[in-house]
């Protein structure tokens, strides 16, 4: 049967241009290749086989994921050396176990003592060498130790005393996405990089090795300028682009790749507002641009094709109603969107706008070419 046209697929639906998403691994490929250090995509934004593969083409092979479910779809399809880059859970420890002895290369990460104890004492129980990277703190943002905390070191020390295989540390300036200028997003990646290099000398003084030291957030990965003494970067979101990171100056709207196509269901006629059938359970809640110089509210709206419509954007969203209109709440010209008018709306944060969804078109020339399943949930 001859794939669906744009006209007939059912809305909403997820969108994504592969044109647009090459031109995106490209960018990122040759700024790596410029910096000379190779990337281990993270897979949370995609996950999916296809757009992986594509991700990895030129680089080791190892990538990252932010769950279990992405890290058993992934292996499935052949990749082993896999980053579970998220605090790991004790809870958690029976499952790596299971997955490193059914062969899978699965490192996890902490940042805690406490955590540390629970890995060398779930490692005795179970028998299993967890292999484990130190997550280190940059910016304050989320988690990991700061370079300097005496804990890195006898937390190290313990895990390795206790057989452990300390792969190295991570860094993710998280306090990246919340950047105001390009010099600002430039020393982010400096910061991010410093902190990986210290905590690793730190602990190398120590005679406790990194074999890898890994950093990255797309905004950083995509501004670095020097990268001396990191092994890897990761990076996610690059794949797709964002309005967030459009608002960074990380890209521009035409880059993103990824859109949700919606249909006009109705007309707010006093508001001059359009009803579409794309809301948060579409688009999801992410209101990443709200704290940016422009608030793009749940999305910015494009013609079905992708061009440009001056400044359109979701207003509001119920469950299955997008509410679209101009800046400010401005009214919108309700002739120009008929009922039935199909339209593409660009998302805030696109790992949150994909994970609201099961599959993506993927879209050769703006026509459906292939239908790609997500791995969602945990
Ligand atoms: C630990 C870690 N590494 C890498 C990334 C990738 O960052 P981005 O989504 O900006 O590409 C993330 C994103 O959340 C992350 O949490």
């Amino acid at each position: 049967m001859p794939n669906p046209s744009l006209n007939a697929l059912p809305t909403p639906c997820l969108l994504v241009d592969e044109t647009r998403m090459q031109a995106n691994i490209d960018a990122m490929n040759a700024q790596l290749q410029r910096l000379g250090v190779p990337l281990r995509p993270h897979l949370k934004t995609c996950k999916n086989i296809e757009i992986a593969r594509a991700m990895l083409a030129g680089h080791p092979g190892a990538a990252a994921v932010s769950t279990l479910a992405e890290a058993d779809y992934f292996f499935r399809h052949g990749i082993t050396d896999l980053l579970y880059a998220v605090g790991i859970a004790p809870g958690k420890l029976a499952a790596v176990a299971e997955r490193i002895e059914a062969g899978m290369d699965l490192t996890i990460i902490l940042d805690q003592a406490a955590t540390a104890n629970a890995v060398v004492s779930a490692g005795r129980q179970l028998g299993c060498r967890f292999r484990v990277m130190l997550e280190i703190d940059a910016d304050g943002a989320r988690a990991g130790f700061r370079p300097d905390d005496p804990d890195l070191v006898s937390t190290a020390r313990k895990l390795v005393e206790a057989g452990a295989d300390l792969a190295g540390v991570m860094v993710h300036a998280g306090g990246s996405y919340g950047c105001s200028s390009r010099q600002a997003i430039v020393d982010m990646a400096a910061t991010e990089r410093r902190a990986a290099v210290t905590a690793a000398e730190r602990l190398g003084a120590h005679g406790l090795q990194c074999r890898q030291v890994s950093v990255g957030s797309t905004p950083t990965a995509l501004r670095a300028q020097d990268l001396a003494g990191v092994t890897e970067v990761r990076a996610g979101v690059y794949i797709f682009q964002d309005l967030v990171m459009a608002g960074l100056g990380i890209c521009t709207e035409s880059e993103i790749a990824v859109s949700v196509l919606t249909e006009v269901i109705g007309h707010r006629k006093a508001q001059g507002e359009v009803l579409v059938d794309a809301g948060w359970m579409a688009l999801s809640r992410d209101r990443g641009t709200a704290s940016q110089a422009r608030d793009r509210g749940y999305g910015l709206v494009r013609d079905l094709d992708g061009s440009d419509l001056g400044e359109v954007i979701v207003q509001a969203t119920n469950q299955e109603h997008g509410i679209l209109a101009g800046p400010d709440n401005a009214a919108v010209r309700l002739a120009d969107f008929p009922v039935g008018r199909r339209l593409r709306i660009l998302p805030n944060h696109a790992c949150a706008t994909a994970a609201q969804h099961a599959h993506y078109w993927l879209l050769d020339n703006q026509e459906p070419a292939r239908l790609l399943r997500r791995c969602n949930g945990w």
